[in-house]
């Protein structure tokens, strides 16, 4: 699969068939994950996998009992290490990290995708509570939850803008 047919064939997916999915797998999309483009090469990110049910469960119960977080073979909290970018850039140093986590994001559906994986993008959360279940640093934000799993669903490309959100020139 080249990167033009990853990109359009990507979907969110939220059904899994309970097979498992492999550390070396995981690796690659980890990999993936560490290829992205980072502000001032800093690489403000870190990763986090998970495999043990009785965290995913808790995972689960703070980001709106959303059913793909207990039911994914592999969950990947993806954080923006904000004070790594701090350092040389102040206070822009957030918004870098956290560019620099979700870079990584997406870097790392569209490998999974090539591999046959699926995997939906976790963004409502509680920020503090996941904080804590993960055992963040302080400054250390919770950016994304990866669900991870075998695709047991092919849902349809939902609509996108063509045109309307596209500007020439200027606004
Ligand atoms: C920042 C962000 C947060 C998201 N949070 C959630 C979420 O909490 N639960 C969920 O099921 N999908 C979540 N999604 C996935 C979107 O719902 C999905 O990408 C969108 O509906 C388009 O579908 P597609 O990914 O199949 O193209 C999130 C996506 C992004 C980029």
């Amino acid at each position: 699969m080249d990167v033009f047919e990853a990109i359009a064939t990507r979907r969110s997916i939220r059904r899994y068939t309970g097979e498992e999915v492999n550390d070396d797998e995981i690796g690659v999309m980890i990999k993936a994950g560490q290829d992205a483009p980072s502000a001032g090469n800093l690489q403000a990110r870190d990763f986090i996998i998970i495999r043990d049910p009785s965290v995913k469960e808790r995972l689960g119960d703070a980001s709106l009992r959303q059913p793909q977080i207990y039911n994914a073979d592999v969950v990947i909290g993806v954080c923006a290490n904000v004070p790594r970018s701090a350092i040389r850039y102040g206070s822009r140093g957030k918004l870098y990290s956290i560019q620099d986590a979700t870079a990584s994001v997406q870097n790392m559906l569209l490998t999974a995708h090539a591999l046959g994986l699926g995997c939906c993008w976790i963004g409502a959360f509680d920020d503090d509570e996941i904080s804590r279940i993960l055992g963040l640093p302080e400054g250390v934000l919770p950016i994304a939850l990866i669900t991870v799993g075998r695709p047991a669903e092919r849902p349809k490309k939902p609509p996108r803008f063509t045109t309307e959100n596209v500007h020439w020139e200027r606004w």
